[in-house]
C-alpha cells in the first residue's frame, strides 16, 4: 500500500504531483492511502514521483473539474479524484456516462465548489485599512464553504487592481500588493476592521436597490444565505426592510392611487386650474417661488421644500440634475451636498466655472424613503419626471442655453421626454428641438456609489471629458 500525505489541503499542484506519479507507476486506487495535513510531512509517504516519459494523457475538462473539487472539504475528495482520473485514464468517455456513480459525485462536488465560488465573488466586502505610497489598501474577511481562496483570487485581482488588498479566510489568505498576488496562512476575523466608510455606501445602495413589492424572501436567502449575512454592511438592514415592506407596498399602492396614472392627459389638464399662475411667472424668482408650491405630484408632501434651478440667466449651459438630494432639499438650492461636491470638482477640471453655469434638476423635490434619522434617495418614476417637465421647460425657456448637459438618466428623460441609455447617447452632441444642443453623461453620485477605485477613477475621466466636451461645444 502507497501512502501519499499532502502537505497542504487544496492545493491542486501538490495533488497533481502525486497522482501523476502513481498512475505513471500504475499504482492502483485501492493500493494508495491518501492522508492530509500533517506539519513538516513529506509530500509523499513513500515518495512517489513522476516516472520520466510516461505522463498519462487525460481529457482538458477533467483537469478543469479536479482543479475546482480538490478544493472541496471532504477528506475523501484526493483519493476519489485519483479513483476517477485512474478509470478516465481507460475510458475516455467517463465523463459522459452520467449514469456512472463516480461521474455523478464528480460532477455534484464541482456543482458545490462553482456555487462557493460565485458566492464568494458576490459577497467579500472590503474595508480601507488605509493608505501606503499613495495607494489605499483594504481587507476583507470572508469564510467560504471550501478552499476556493486560489480559485477566485484572480477575480479580485482583475477588479481591485488599482488597490492593495488582502483577502483573509480561516484557511489561507490572499495578498494583491505592489502588483504582485501572493498567497500566505489563514487567519481571524479580528484581524480585519468591522465598519469604515465604504460600509455606508452600500448600505445606502442596497436600500435604493430594494424594492418592497418584488421581494420573495426565499429566494433572497437562496440567493444571499445567512452564513454570509455577519460580513456584509448592508446585512443589517435585510430585516428592517422586510418588516417594513409590507406597509411599503401598501404606501405604492396608495400613492399609485392618488397618482391616478400621471401619464395620462386628464392628469395634465387637472393641474393648471390650480395653478394657473404659474404660468404668469415672469422671472426665474417667481419661477422658484411657484416651485416651492408645486402639488403637481404627491413628492411635495415630505419635501422641505420645491427647490428650482440657479445660475445666471444668461448661462449658455444649462446642467440638469436627477432631483434635490438630503441637502439641497434643506438648503433650497441645487448641487449642494456630496454629489455637488464630486460635480464642482469635476468642473472645475473640466474648465467650467460654475457660477456661469445654470443648474438645475429633472424633479424639483426630493424623494425619499425614512430610515430612522436618516433619509435615503429614491429614484423618481418615469411619470415624476415627466409632470416635473412644466417647470424644467419653464426654465429652459428663460434661459434659452446654447446647450444642455444631462446627468443621468432622469435628467436625459426630463430633457428629451423620451427613455433612452446614457450609453446609446454618451459621446455625441445631438440637437433638441428649439436648436440647443445635448451632451448626455452619468450622474455624479454614480461615482460615490462605486465601490471599484480602480473603476470609478476611470469613470470619472470620462466623466469630466463629457464635460470638456460640453464646454467647447459651447464656446
Ligand atoms: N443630485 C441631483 O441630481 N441634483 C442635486 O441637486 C443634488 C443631487
Amino acid at each position: 500500500m502507497r501512502e501519499v500525505v499532502l502537505k497542504t489541503a487544496g492545493d491542486f499542484a501538490e495533488w497533481r504531483s502525486a497522482a501523476r506519479g502513481l498512475l505513471a507507476g500504475g499504482v492502483a486506487p485501492e493500493d494508495v492511502s491518501w492522508r492530509g495535513g500533517g506539519e513538516g510531512a513529506s509530500l509523499f509517504g513513500d515518495a512517489v514521483v513522476a516516472a520520466p516519459g510516461a505522463a498519462v494523457s487525460l481529457p482538458r475538462e477533467l483537469l478543469e473539474i479536479a482543479e475546482r473539487v480538490i478544493c472541496h472539504r471532504d477528506p475523501e475528495v484526493p483519493a476519489r479524484l485519483y479513483r476517477v482520473i485512474w478509470r478516465a485514464a481507460r475510458d475516455r468517455q467517463l465523463l459522459a456516462r452520467t449514469t456512472d456513480a463516480e461521474v455523478d459525485w464528480l460532477r455534484g462536488a464541482d456543482k458545490a465548489i462553482r456555487r462557493d465560488v460565485h458566492k464568494m465573488h458576490a459577497f467579500v466586502r472590503f474595508r480601507r485599512v488605509g493608505e501606503a505610497a499613495g495607494r489605499e489598501r483594504f481587507a476583507a474577511w470572508f469564510e467560504p464553504s471550501h478552499r476556493i481562496l486560489r480559485l477566485t483570487a484572480p477575480f479580485f485581482q482583475r477588479r481591485f487592481t488599482g488597490m492593495d488588498w488582502a483577502i483573509v479566510t480561516p484557511d489561507a489568505r490572499a495578498i494583491w500588493q505592489d502588483e504582485t498576488l501572493t498567497y500566505g496562512p489563514g487567519g481571524t476575523k479580528d484581524e480585519v476592521p468591522d465598519s469604515d466608510v465604504v460600509e455606508d455606501q452600500w448600505r445606502t445602495y442596497y436600500g435604493a436597490i430594494f424594492n418592497p413589492a418584488r421581494v420573495k424572501v426565499d429566494a433572497m436567502r437562496a440567493e444571499m444565505p445567512k452564513k454570509y449575512w455577519k460580513n456584509l454592511p448592508e446585512a443589517q438592514d435585510i430585516a428592517p426592510l422586510l418588516a417594513g415592506a409590507e406597509a411599503r407596498v401598501e404606501r405604492m399602492r396608495e400613492t399609485a392611487v392618488s397618482l391616478a396614472n400621471p401619464l395620462t392627459e386628464k392628469w395634465r389638464t387637472r393641474v393648471p386650474d390650480e395653478l394657473a399662475l404659474d404660468n404668469d411667472v415672469k422671472t426665474l424668482d417667481e419661477l422658484a417661488r411657484a416651485v416651492d408650491k408645486c402639488k403637481r405630484c404627491p413628492l411635495y408632501c415630505h419635501a422641505t421644500q420645491g427647490v428650482a434651478g440657479e445660475g445666471p440667466k444668461a448661462a449658455r449651459i444649462m446642467l440638469v440634475g436627477e432631483q434635490p438630494g438630503d441637502q439641497e432639499d434643506l438648503q433650497g438650492r441645487p448641487f449642494v451636498g456630496p454629489a455637488g461636491q464630486v460635480l464642482n470638482e469635476a468642473l472645475e477640471e473640466a474648465g467650467l466655472d460654475r457660477k456661469r453655469l445654470f443648474l438645475t434638476n429633472a424633479v424639483k423635490h426630493f424623494k425619499f424613503e425614512p430610515r430612522g434619522k436618516r433619509r435615503l434617495h429614491q429614484n423618481p418614476t418615469t411619470g415624476e419626471i415627466d409632470i416635473c417637465r412644466w417647470w424644467l421647460d419653464k426654465e429652459r425657456a428663460f434661459v434659452q442655453p446654447e446647450l444642455i448637459v444631462t446627468l443621468g438618466a432622469s435628467a436625459l428623460r426630463g430633457v428629451t421626454g423620451k427613455s433612452a441609455s446614457i450609453k446609446s447617447m454618451r459621446g455625441a452632441a445631438h440637437e433638441l428641438e428649439g436648436g440647443a444642443k445635448l451632451v448626455a453623461t452619468i450622474h455624479p453620485s454614480f461615482l460615490l456609489r462605486m465601490p471599484d477605485r480602480t473603476r470609478a477613477a476611470e469613470e470619472r475621466k470620462a466623466f469630466v471629458a463629457d464635460l470638456i466636451r460640453a464646454r467647447k461645444l459651447a464656446a
